[in-house]
């Protein structure tokens, strides 16, 4: 017998529970399959029983005499939230661009005159891989404050073949000894250097002829992302990139559509995109092909309010069939937040999605979106015994307050690591 985990007598288990093949899409975003007066079992690092806590109560004990228990009286338990977008690997800030952004300068403007995603890139370049380390792993444990548990994590402030490297070498590193499980994406098409301003497709080159083999022979990705955008890679460029990827085992995934109508949602659908991310000006021809090739649409709405942008049309979306799922694009230009809680309040607010939709967006669906649903983002015997206990009794509860951070327990992997809002 392993260490057994009785969760008591939860107001609601929201168990997202009969979605692990396909992400969920239409009106079955608001499906979340909850069970009140719930109890749940885990066993190791494995979630062994979900249901009525009577049963879970039977169930703890037949596994023998001595069990922890969690009294959940009050409470709400959730799949561990899952943050499928993020840039949290990288030096340095930006709070001088705040600013500068306020006085009109736009995020485009800061990056062509050689500042935003360049400037983290020379910050980041300028570091050994060890304060990399550092300074990631705190944004990771405020992720795990927030009662996140698992996180993909993209290069990009590297920009070289050595710095990209670097950076997803410290992801791995991560993964092997922080609580909080990454997922690595290859970036190198984040932006175009200043080394190759004038020779861009030089820069593409790079990217797939020497970047691609390095990254792919050492096993550092699983998902290839570029920034397609006006001014940053054309649709033809990204394309021949994300195709590059395939080729090593890379799945592509997509920055479309965020400063303007570009055809980024298009090309995710003809790439085979496994998301297509941001999502702002996608036109309705790229919401439909969106649908049509089952790709996920992660939103971002932090991003929408840091940039003080109109959000992406998350309505039309779910009713269009494209699956969704939500991140806080954790990252030091657009998103400098580690709240899954918050982008949960602006999606309701700003985007009008319900509180269930939501939750289904932040765990399965996110699952969904960087190819983990077999193994988390719901609450089901044989998944990964990652969960959060919330303040909150009931779940619309967690979207109604706002800026405030209602985790009482997060448990990853089976083991407690954070307890009444504090990590142990
Ligand atoms: O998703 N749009 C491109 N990349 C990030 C921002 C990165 C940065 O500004 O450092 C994003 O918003
Ligand atoms: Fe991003």
């Amino acid at each position: 017998m392993g260490e057994v985990i009785y969760i008591k007598n939860a107001n609601q288990v929201i168990t997202m529970s009969g979605a692990t093949n396909q992400p969920k899409t239409g009106s079955k975003m608001s499906e979340i399959n909850l069970i009140e007066g719930g109890g749940v079992v885990l066993e190791n690092d494995r979630i062994i029983f979900v249901g009525k806590d009577d049963q879970a109560e039977q169930e703890a004990k037949s596994r023998g005499s001595s069990f922890t228990i969690l009294d959940a009286t009050g409470k709400i338990v959730t799949p561990g939230l899952i943050d499928p977008h993020t840039h949290i690997v990288f030096a340095g800030s930006r709070e001088r661009e705040l600013e500068w952004r306020l006085q009109g300068v736009t995020y485009m403007d800061i990056l062509k005159q050689g500042g935003g995603i360049l400037s983290t890139t020379d910050a980041t370049r300028a570091v050994t891989q060890e304060i990399l380390i550092e300074e990631t792993s705190k944004r990771l444990d405020r992720f795990l404050l927030y009662g996140v548990t698992t996180v993909e994590a993209k290069s990009g402030y590297g920009l070289t073949v050595e710095d990209e490297l670097k950076q997803l070498r410290v992801a791995r590193l991560l993964q092997e000894h922080h609580p909080v499980d990454l997922v690595s994406t290859f970036m190198g098409a984040h932006a175009i250097p200043r080394e190759y301003k004038d020779c861009p497709d030089e820069y593409v080159r790079l990217v797939i002829e020497e970047m691609l083999p390095r990254v792919a022979g050492e096993g550092l990705a699983e998902f290839c992302d570029v920034f397609c955008e006006k001014g940053v890679f054309t649709v033809e460029q990204s394309e021949q990139i994300l195709e590059a990827g395939k080729k090593y085992g890379l799945k592509p995934k997509i920055h479309a559509d965020e400063i303007v109508s570009f055809g980024g949602a298009e090309l995710a659908a003809k790439v085979g995109a496994v998301s297509a991310d941001h999502l702002l000006k996608a036109s309705k021809n790229g919401i439909r092909k969106l649908a049509e090739a089952g790709v996920i649409a992660v939103l971002l709405p932090g991003t929408a309010f840091f940039l003080r942008e109109e959000p992406a049309d998350a309505r039309g979306l779910i009713e269009a069939g494209v699956p969704v799922a939500l991140s806080t694009d954790r990252n030091p230009g657009s998103s400098p937040t580690e709240s899954l809680q918050l982008i949960m309040n602006l999606a309701c607010m700003n985007m009008r999605m319900k509180p269930a939709e939501v939750l289904v967006a932040t765990t399965i669906n996110a699952a969904h979106a960087i190819g983990r649903a077999k193994e988390i983002g719901s609450l089901e015997p044989g998944k990964k015994a990652d969960l959060v206990l919330f303040d909150a009794p009931n779940y619309p509860y967690l979207q109604y307050n706002f800026g405030v951070n209602l985790v009482d327990t997060v448990i990853k992997n089976g083991k407690v690591v954070v307890r009444e809002g504090r990590r142990i």
